[in-house]
C-alpha cells in the first residue's frame, strides 16, 4: 500500500470478505463479488463497490465496455495503478485519482502492467437533476472526467465517503438509500470545489428555482401546474421554465417525473402497496401512465421492476437497467 496514506483500504472487513471469496473461488453467484465479473446487469439506481485487482487473480483483466452504460461511475483509485484506454490517448491513475464516466462514455480500463495491483472504488449512479453542473470536471480524455490527486485530507475525505455509499446502499430500509445519495452528493461536491471548471460555473442555484423544487418535492402526489409553482415562487410560468432549464438542465415536468420515479422505486422495493396505489402515491392517477414513463426512466415495468428487486434481496439497491 501507498506508503504516505493513514488508512488501509484492505482493512475493511467488507473488503477482507470480498477478498476471501475471490480466493476461494466463490464469485460470480456471490452477491457481493457479482458486479466485479463482466454480465453483471448493473439494473440498478445506485450500486457501489471496490474492485481489488491483483497481478494474475481472478479480475485482472481489463473491463472493457465500448457502449459504456445506462448510468454514470464515479471511480477512485485507492492502491496501485490503473490504465484507462489504450494508444494515444491512454493514461494512468494512482492513489487518489477520481475518475468519472457519463452514460455511455466507452469504459476500456484495468490494473497497469508495471503494477502489481490496483483497486478502485466505484459507485454506480443514477444521478439527481440539479447534480448537473458538478458532472464536468475540467480535465476529460474521451468523455471520461479525471481528477488528480488533490492531497491526503481531501483523498482521506473522500474514501470514507465512498465506503459509507457503499455501507448504506447495502441497508434495507426506505432512508439509507437517501443517506447514500446524500453521501454521494457530498463526494460530487467536494470534487467540484477541488475542481477548478466546475467551480466557475458553479454559479449558486436561483432561490426561486429551489423554491419551486422544494414546492414540488413537498408533495409529489399533486399535480401543481406550472401556474401554480411560478405564482408561488414570484415569477411568470415562462420565466420559470426557462430559469429552471438553465439551472437545473431539464423541464420541471421531466424533473417531477424523475423525482416521482426515483419515488416509486423506492416504494416498490421496500412496500407491497399494489402498483395500482402506488402510482397514485407518486402523483398518476392513470397507472398504465405510470407504467410507460416508469419504463422509459427505468428500462423496466414496475411489476418487473419489483420482481427483479425482491430477487437482489436484501439488497436495496433499486434498479434500473444498464444500456
Ligand atoms: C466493475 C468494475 C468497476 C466498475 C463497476 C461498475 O465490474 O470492476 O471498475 O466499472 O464494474
Amino acid at each position: 500500500m501507498d506508503d504516505h496514506l493513514r488508512f488501509d483500504p484492505a482493512k475493511d472487513p467488507r473488503v477482507k470478505s470480498i477478498i476471501r471469496k475471490l480466493q476461494g473461488g466463490r464469485a460470480r453467484s456471490d452477491r457481493e463479488v457479482a458486479p466485479l465479473f463482466p454480465g453483471f446487469p448493473f439494473d440498478v439506481r445506485l450500486v457501489a463497490g471496490i474492485t481489488p485487482i491483483e497481478r494474475n487473480g481472478p479480475l485482472d483483466f481489463c473491463i472493457d465496455r465500448p457502449q459504456g452504460m445506462r448510468g454514470w461511475i464515479i471511480n477512485l483509485t485507492v492502491d496501485g495503478h490503473g490504465r484507462v484506454f489504450d494508444g494515444a490517448e491512454s493514461f494512468v491513475v494512482e492513489p487518489g485519482d477520481l475518475l468519472l464516466f457519463p452514460p455511455k462514455a466507452v469504459h476500456y480500463y484495468g490494473r497497469e502492467a508495471s503494477a502489481s495491483r490496483w483497486w478502485h472504488r466505484w459507485i454506480y449512479f443514477q444521478p439527481r437533476a440539479y447534480w448537473a453542473k458538478w458532472l464536468e470536471w475540467e480535465k476529460q480524455v474521451r468523455d471520461v472526467n479525471i481528477l488528480r490527486r488533490k492531497g491526503d485530507d481531501f483523498f482521506e475525505e473522500v474514501f470514507r465517503l465512498f465506503v459509507e455509499v457503499e455501507q448504506l446502499s447495502m441497508l434495507t430500509d426506505t432512508l439509507s438509500i437517501d443517506l447514500a445519495f446524500n453521501r454521494l452528493e457530498s463526494i460530487l461536491l467536494s470534487c467540484a470545489r477541488m475542481d477548478d471548471a466546475a467551480l466557475m460555473k458553479n454559479s449558486p442555484i436561483d432561490s426561486r428555482v429551489l423554491a419551486a423544487c422544494a414546492l414540488i418535492s413537498a408533495d409529489l402526489q399533486r399535480s401543481l401546474g406550472i401556474r401554480e409553482v411560478a405564482d408561488h415562487v414570484c415569477l411568470s410560468p415562462s420565466r420559470l421554465s426557462h430559469l429552471f432549464r438553465r439551472h437545473v438542465g431539464m423541464g420541471i415536468v421531466q424533473w417531477r417525473d424523475s423525482q416521482r420515479i426515483q419515488y416509486a422505486m423506492q416504494l416498490l422495493r421496500v412496500t407491497s402497496v399494489p402498483i395500482k396505489s402506488l402510482s397514485q402515491m407518486v402523483g398518476y392517477d392513470d397507472p398504465l401512465y405510470f407504467s410507460r414513463v416508469f419504463r422509459h426512466h427505468t428500462g423496466f415495468s414496475p411489476r418487473s421492476f419489483r420482481v427483479r428487486s425482491m430477487e437482489a434481496s436484501p439488497s436495496p439497491a433499486l434498479r434500473e437497467r444498464e444500456g
